[in-house]
């Protein structure tokens, strides 16, 4: 293995590279090597002053979080951190890229820090379940004030060199070439300035404490690296800075083993095993530099918008003159609300805009690199929308349908394209839901999978490739969760219940609230077509125009106060099918409904691995997390599976179906596991 760190003697300085790619994590190797060149720079007598630099595109962004499953190694990094802080020479941290948890600890334990204009730094340990675990805690609130430092941690959110400056984070931007301008300027800092006696942000207690205190405000009780962070904050004010450090490394050890930190760590390299699209590797993705987008409505308007946002200039196909009309006023609208509120300038949203091209008329997408098929639920109008783009887009034109209903190969029949056609599903909200699924068959060539990843992912979302099958993975987890909240309902339970249950659970809203928001009759139509459907009532409920917020009443009734009721009248529906299907009313506790709901995903996952629509259960976890809001801390329902072992999930479900109503059918896989006692794996 290539040695991690370099160092190298210029101007009677010492120039410590980190070299790690590919973002230069703290890794033991690294640690060692920083270590070595660091003693090395103390006891030449030629060097005067230590800059700690890292090759590639970023200083390190972080301990290394493969690590965090193995025995502790020395160096640790609060221990380099102490080393660094402790030197009798001017130390230096030339910071560039993202600067982030224990990369910018040890930029703090440095004596100085200067940075390209374009870092950002920021301690996103708590993302993770965590806190900063290298002296963090106690070095931030001593080079900036506390509330900044808090938020800092509290958030995970990065900030901009120019704010960090302004806030004393950083001492200096260097404009030109970094590491030339630190050379230059090391003679200035010629004195060493170790961060842990500095005073300054410390003086007034009382309001630091008042800080801490309003920080605790309106903490969830089981925010349990939040709460540490603040009291390891606190411990800086008041405990000798030894005493706090010894603490904040108690706490971080704790954290680390904690359930969630486990599940968010398994999240975060499931996220990115998700963005790895195995036919890609050596493929030239077909170059997206214009969209077109063939649609109506707040879906189309959404994507029009994200695209805009990322430079593209947009042609925007409306069937009808109102369609054009309408969309003009809100995405105007919308660039109008975004500078009020200060997220972009007059100029930019004009330039956003000036790249629009609003029109009814199809050939206008004639040239454009990529078009998205987004119109209404009228199939006739999809379908000739479809043919019409296969016949007039240029020849390396990548077609996309913003559908998860399509049978496969049933998009490439209607483009005639079979190579370039693909479904592209954005999760709706668009604009708050980040997940694109990307849908493929065998006969899709990469370099047109590459143009739709390379787009979703310019857009700021979440790719996930599957392939080409009704549903694809989101709509057929949704499609399995709301059959069997159904079955509860059936069971005797209220969609207010159910609703509280999976609330409880950690979802941002239950499975009635969500689809009161989106609207039933929008769901329903997602919903995969069931021969015999658990539950009548949403169909009679969409029949009978009650789907929810939009009209004022759906599984609530929803006051002009803003708040909500449940709906009597859904409530008499539903007692109604229970009679006419004789059901035995019983009740089901809050641990019932969860159960059985996340068992309901987890044999749904396996179904989709078992046909290979998914490609891991990482890929439906990373679905569930950024499609469906299911808690990042429990890793997703396929993480759970293994959790809680196959065996345990299908007793649960085979025991509630024999109870009835039976609202799945069980995957062979599921069975397989239990069977095999096996986990489902990468
Ligand atoms: N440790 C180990 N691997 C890491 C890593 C880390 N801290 N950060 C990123 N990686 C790996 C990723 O797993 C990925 O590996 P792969 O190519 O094998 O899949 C690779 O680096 C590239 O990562 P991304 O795909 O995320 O690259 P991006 O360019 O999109 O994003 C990033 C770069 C913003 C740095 C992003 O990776 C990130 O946010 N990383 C996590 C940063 C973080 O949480 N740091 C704190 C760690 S905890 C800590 O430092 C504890 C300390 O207080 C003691």
């Amino acid at each position: 293995m290539k040695h991690p760190v370099r160092l190298e003697r210029r101007h009677g300085r010492a120039l410590i590279a980190i070299e790690n790619p590919p973002v230069n994590a703290l890794g033991h190797a690294v640690r060692l090597g920083i270590l070595a060149a660091f003693e090395v720079a103390l006891h030449d007598d030629a060097v005067s002053s230590i800059i700690l630099a890292a090759n590639g595109h970023t200083f390190p962004a972080g301990a290394d979080i493969n690590e965090f499953d193995m025995p502790a190694r020395a160096p640790s990094l609060p221990e380099l951190c102490d080393i660094i802080e402790a030197s009798p020479k001017p130390v230096i941290a030339a910071l560039h890229g993202m600067v982030l948890g224990g990369g910018l600890e040890l930029a703090m334990a440095a004596h100085y820090r200067i940075a390209h204009p374009g870092t950002q730094m920021g301690l996103p340990e708590i993302k993770l379940g965590l806190l900063p675990g290298a002296g963090g805690t106690q070095r931030a609130p001593r080079l900036m004030p506390v509330r900044d430092a808090l938020d800092l941690m509290l958030t995970g959110d990065p900030i901009p060199a120019k704010r960090a400056q302004q806030l004393g984070l950083i001492d200096g931007i260097a404009e030109g070439d970094l590491r030339e301008t630190v050379m230059m300027l090391a003679p200035e800092l010629d004195q060493p300035r170790a961060t842990r006696y500095l005073r300054h942000h410390l003086s007034d207690g009382v309001d630091f404490m008042a800080a801490t205190s309003a920080a605790r405000v309106g903490l969830k009780e089981d925010a349990e690296a939040s709460k540490w962070i603040i009291e390891c904050v606190e411990a800086a004010l008041l405990v000798p800075f030894d005493a706090a450090l010894q603490m904040e490394q108690e706490a971080f050890a704790d954290c680390l083993a904690s359930e969630a930190s486990i599940g968010l760590r398994y999240a975060f390299f499931a996220e990115r095993l998700a963005q790895k699209f195995p036919e890609l590797k050596g493929v030239d993705a077909t170059p997206v530099e214009s969209v077109s987008i063939v649609g109506e409505g707040l879906i189309s308007i959404a994507i029009t918008i994200a695209c805009l946002n990322c430079g593209l200039p947009v042609t925007l196909v409306s069937p009808g003159e109102a369609g054009v009309t309408l969309a003009l006023d809100r995405i105007g609208d919308f660039y109008e609300r975004e500078a009020q509120a200060g997220r972009i300038t007059q100029t930019q949203g004009a330039g956003r805009l000036s790249k629009l091209n609003l029109t009814t008329d199809m050939g206008a997408v004639r040239q454009s690199d990529l078009i998205i098929e987004s119109v209404s639920a009228n199939v006739t109008l999809r379908e000739t929308v479809l043919r019409k783009m296969g016949q007039i887009a240029k020849p390396s034109a990548v077609l996309c349908a913003n559908r998860s209903d399509q049978e496969p190969g049933a998009l490439a029949a209607l483009t005639g394209r079979p190579a370039q056609s693909l479904a592209l599903h954005f999760f709706a909200p668009t604009n708050s839901l980040n997940l694109v699924e990307i849908g493929v068959t065998d006969d899709v060539a990469p370099k047109a999978v590459g143009a739709a990843l390379q787009l979703a992912k310019r857009m700021g979302k979440r790719p996930l490739r599957c392939q080409s099958r009704p549903g694809l993975v989101g709509d057929r987890m949704l499609s399995a969760y709301l059959d069997a909240a159904d079955a509860f309902l059936l069971k005797g339970a209220s969609p207010n219940q159910v609703d509280t249950a999976m609330r409880v659970y950690g979802m941002p809203q239950g499975p009635y609230e969500m689809q009161d928001r989106a609207s039933v009759d929008l769901i329903q139509a997602k919903r995969l077509a069931r021969a015999a459907p658990v539950l009548l009532l949403p169909s009679r409920m969409v029949q009978a125009g009650c789907v929810g917020r939009r009209v004022g009443q759906g599984y609530y009734k929803y006051h002009q106060a803003g708040h909500a009721t449940p709906n009597e009248e859904v409530m008499h529906l539903l007692v109604a099918e229970r009679r006419e299907k004789r059901i035995d009313v019983a009740p089901s506790s809050a641990s019932e409904i969860q159960n059985g709901l996340i068992a309901a995903l987890i044999n749904a996952g396996a179904a989709l691995l078992e046909d290979g629509t998914a490609q891991t259960p990482g890929d439906i976890d990373t679905a569930m997390v950024h499609g469906m809001g299911f808690p990042r801390e429990k890793g997703g329902p396929m993480y759970q599976a293994n959790r809680v072992g196959a065996f345990e999930i299908l007793r649960g479900l085979e025991h509630m179906q024999k109870a009835g109503p039976v609202f799945c059918e069980i995957a062979s896989l599921l069975r397989k596991k239990a069977a095999e006692r096996e986990s489902f794996t990468k």
